[in-house]
């Protein structure tokens, strides 16, 4: 069984302190979180500190990061490393985010290689893939996805491959308010299963959690994760308001995925 997993992205959004507000109040309007689902919030960078700080020891919701450079250390300017997440207290990171792909240029080599970093230190990767409105359009979404898959995948053995969560988010739909319909995701969740097993094995496609982000709210969380083909979601605008990421929490708590 594949436990629902709900990732807030925050993008560039609060600073330290505001985020360290944010998550106290996060943390007094969840309910009993008990019932299984895995809940974590990725702040910027510099916001790492305080949320960790903010949630204590004994939080259900996890730390996660938005990105990160693939080299421990060294003459990097600007880039943060694994080692360095992990001291914050990061379980997981987000990696190949389409607005990394698109505004900075970030390509599925590279991304690998950050997948790579990743899984070394113990950190969870969340990959992104996606297609753009013009690739939907044109009937190429499975196509690009799976270019996407075996690129950042190539010359993984199927354990490692074990520790990876993956992101299917359509650029389309991410800030639009235009989120994919349930069959839109199953289609792209199934396509993506297909290829895991294909590159990896059978079994590692089955326990692999694949979450679909854009546009996600608390209106449309039931239907998406109605399907035991969607293990959960990662969110950007709804889960900067502490009741809208409250309210995708709770319905996740009472949908799980049970394999397929
Ligand atoms: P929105 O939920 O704002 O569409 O953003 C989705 C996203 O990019 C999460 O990583």
């Amino acid at each position: 069984m594949r436990t629902v997993l709900i990732v807030g992205n925050w993008k560039m959004n609060k600073t330290a302190s505001e985020a360290a507000t944010f998550v106290q109040e996060l943390s007094q309007r969840l309910p009993d979180t008990s019932t299984g689902v895995e809940l974590v919030v990725a702040p910027p960078f510099t916001a790492l500190e305080s949320v960790r700080m903010a949630l204590g020891t004994s939080s259900p919701i996890q730390l996660g990061a938005q990105d990160m450079f693939w080299e421990d250390h060294g003459a990097y300017t600007g880039e943060v490393s694994a080692p360095m997440l992990k001291d914050l207290g990061c379980r997981y990171v987000i990696l190949g985010h389409s607005e990394r792909r698109t505004l900075f240029g970030e390509q599925n080599d590279s991304i690998q290689k950050k997948i790579r970093a990743a899984l070394k230190h113990g950190l969870r990767p969340i990959l992104c893939i996606g297609e753009s409105l013009t690739q939907r359009e044109n009937g190429s979404t499975d196509d690009v996805v799976t270019q996407q898959l075996r690129e950042s995948f190539s010359g993984f053995t199927d354990e490692v491959l074990a520790d990876v969560t993956i992101a299917y988010e359509p650029i389309w739909a991410i800030g639009t308010g235009k989120s994919a319909t349930t069959e839109q995701a199953v289609a792209a969740h199934r396509t993506i299963r297909r290829v895991l097993a294909a590159i990896a094995s059978p079994a590692i496609a089955q326990r692999t959690r694949i979450l679909y982000g854009g546009s996600v709210t608390p209106t449309n969380i039931e239907s998406l994760l109605a399907s035991d083909q969607i293990d959960g979601a990662l969110i950007g605008g709804a889960c900067l308001q502490a009741e809208s990421f409250v309210r995708i929490a709770t319905v996740a708590s009472t949908a799980r995925s049970i394999g397929v």
